[in-house]
């Protein structure tokens, strides 16, 4: 079932965090995220377990996403496109026109799943992350 986070998800979500960036956002982050009006926070969750979670910030016209991340152990069972297809949903009754993202230019499960949703590159921002340093690519889909 996909819903929208709560504070009370942020245990949960913190763990699937620590398992899937090497240089991930702190607790206090995600907590000042949540209360903002402009971004909106859903997660996957099975059996009161917390499989999954995406994050977007909202504004006039554009999104941008913040995460997408999927607990090590659920991965590949089409949980991130079920949060995608959620946050497309949003994104349409706001009346959203560009939607953004940065990924690790390495990163090849999060690369093809952009792909398959549209996204296409629209720019390069050079040693953009740490741990590891790398390049972010700025990847864009019009709606
Ligand atoms: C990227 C991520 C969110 C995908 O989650 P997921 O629930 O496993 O994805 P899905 O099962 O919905 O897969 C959807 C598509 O993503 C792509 N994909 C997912 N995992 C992949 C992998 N290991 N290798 C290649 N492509 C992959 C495929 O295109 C897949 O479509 P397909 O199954 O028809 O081939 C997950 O790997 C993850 O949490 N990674 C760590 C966090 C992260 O890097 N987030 C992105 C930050 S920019």
């Amino acid at each position: 079932m996909i819903r929208p986070m709560t504070p009370e998800d942020l245990d949960q979500v913190m763990e699937i965090e620590k398992r899937s960036y090497t240089s991930g956002w702190a607790r206090a982050t995600y907590e000042k995220s949540l209360a903002s009006p402009s971004c909106r926070y859903l997660v996957e969750e099975e059996e009161n377990r917390i499989c999954g979670y995406a994050g977007i910030y909202l504004a006039p016209e554009e999104a941008e996403l913040f995460t997408i991340a999927c607990d090590p152990k659920y991965r590949r069972k089409g949980i991130a496109s079920r949060l995608m297809d959620a946050l497309l949903h949003i994104l349409k009754d706001e009346n959203i026109r560009a939607f953004f993202l940065e990924v690790r230019s390495s990163n090849e499960p999060a690369k093809s799943l952009y792909k398959k949703y549209g996204f296409t590159q629209t720019g390069i921002r050079k040693q953009y992350y740490r741990d590891p340093e790398e390049d972010a690519l700025l990847m864009t889909l019009e709606l």
